[in-house]
């Protein structure tokens, strides 16, 4: 793994392993010298200061969200062909649109996610860890992402939104694929294969939706069909679920994943329960599995540069709110590349983003860290890195997360 970006590194470059891996030196002179920096490669303004980017998540009304996640993708004439419609896919999804939209869609989906409905899934995300563990544990060395970390939010997720069991390995397949279709650099071949399994995927939500509407049942999907005709379309709740199994089957497991491999890494294996939450915060912070967010300028806005010269964005520029920069800015976090369990304002961090869109699962995303954090801690307190492996980050544009991690016990 190339460990850090060259000292002449003058942009990001999504194709080398650094940029996620470790572009910490490369952000921190653009912290200190460009703060507004205008990326060739990725075709957009880059915010790096945590002072800048917590302001413009702040600022809707310039800073728009509509859009902004269909752009972190370059797709082949080909593949934008065979998705056809889809291709625009996502286009009314909570994150993707501003207020007034965005305000009814965030009402509805708030309703499932309230303090009451997300403590309830904690007895079920323990057992389901319990019993993963109870397979595993005897044979002392597993992948921990493939076997142990992803299993349980996967599974969490597709029992929350009522995908029935036997689809689950179906669901995860194709998730993983729509997730590398729209947020990796993927060749065009490649890219055909994923665009096909997105379709399939979506096809099968389609029906979800669809029989849940027919036949309603106690699950999420159920609760949103029931608002079809009044608050929600048929399309909005199609964008909604097969989204919402994403977040489920991707973000939460990959940053169990990092937060595993910083944990054994600094010695802090197992973790003392009264360093349990803050833990969970400091990974978040440090190794955050999403990277920021994206938006497009509605207005010229202008912002300090390095030397105090004001910079100006202009209207219609794609900006990109680095929030793995802003977690690493040195005013904020002192000392930030150090890993320090007794940091007052670790939670600080913006990995779950701010302001309007700040992530609606940011409660039972921390709830699932915590809990599989503290039940592999009581099972497996002898946990440590098999020596010797390769370890490397899948090449990602706002996305941080390992295919492989092995463990023994
Ligand atoms: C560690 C795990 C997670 C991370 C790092 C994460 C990160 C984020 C971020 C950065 C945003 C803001 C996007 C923006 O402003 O453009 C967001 C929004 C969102 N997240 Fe998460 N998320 C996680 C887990 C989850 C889970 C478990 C769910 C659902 C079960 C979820 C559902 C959503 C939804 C629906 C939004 C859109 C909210 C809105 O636009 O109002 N996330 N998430």
């Amino acid at each position: 793994m190339e460990n850090s970006p060259p000292a002449t590194a003058t942009d990001f470059d999504v194709t080398a392993d650094w940029h996620v891996a470790a572009p910490y030196e490369f952000l921190r002179r653009l912290r200190h010298e460009r703060p507004v920096f205008r990326s060739e490669h990725l075709g957009a303004y880059v915010l790096t200061r945590h002072e800048d980017v917590r302001a413009a998540y702040g600022d809707a009304k310039r800073f728009s969200s509509e859009g902004s996640l269909t752009i972190s993708r370059s797709l082949a004439d080909e593949t934008r062909k065979v998705l056809g419609d889809q291709g625009s896919f996502l286009s009314s999804f909570v994150a993707n649109v501003d207020p007034p939209t965005h305000t009814r869609l965030r009402r509805s989906v708030s309703r499932a996610f309230t303090p009451r409905a997300v403590t309830a899934m904690e007895e079920l995300f323990r057992r389901l860890n319990e019993d993963i563990l109870d397979r595993v544990a005897p044979r002392g060395e597993a992948d921990f992402v493939t076997e142990l970390g992803h299993v349980p939010s996967a599974k969490l997720s597709a029992r929350f939104i009522g995908v029935p069991e036997e689809d689950e390995e179906f669901v995860k397949e194709h998730v993983k694929d729509w997730f590398m279709l729209f947020l990796s650099p993927q060749p065009p071949d490649r890219q055909l294969v994923l665009a096909r399994s997105f379709l399939t995927y979506l096809d099968y939500v389609d029906k979800l939706v669809a029989a849940r509407a027919a036949e309603p049942r106690d699950d999420f999907t159920s609760l949103m069909t029931g608002l079809i005709g009044t608050e929600l379309s048929h399309r909005e709740v199609v964008e909604l679920i097969s989204t919402i199994l994403l977040g489920g089957n991707d973000t939460v497991p990959n940053q169990l994943g990092n937060s595993v491999l910083r944990l054994l890494r600094e010695n802090a294996w197992p973790l003392p329960p009264e360093l349990l939450r803050n833990a969970v915060e400091e990974c978040m912070r440090i190794d955050g599995s999403s990277l920021g967010s994206f938006r497009y300028a509605l207005d010229d806005v202008d912002l300090p540069g390095g030397e105090g010269e004001p910079v100006t964005i202009p209207r219609g520029s794609l900006v990109l709110l680095s929030t793995d920069s802003a977690a690493h800015d040195e005013t904020v976090f002192p000392g930030p590349e150090t890993f320090d369990l007794g940091r007052p304002n670790s939670d600080a961090h913006m990995t779950f983003g701010y302001g309007i869109h700040f992530c609606v699962g940011a409660a039972l995303a921390r709830l699932q860290l915590r809990t599989a954090l503290e039940v592999l801690g009581e099972r497996l307190p002898g946990l440590r890195l098999v020596p010797g492996q390769t370890i490397a980050y899948r090449r990602s544009i706002v996305g941080r997360g390992l295919p492989s991690l092995f463990v023994e016990w």
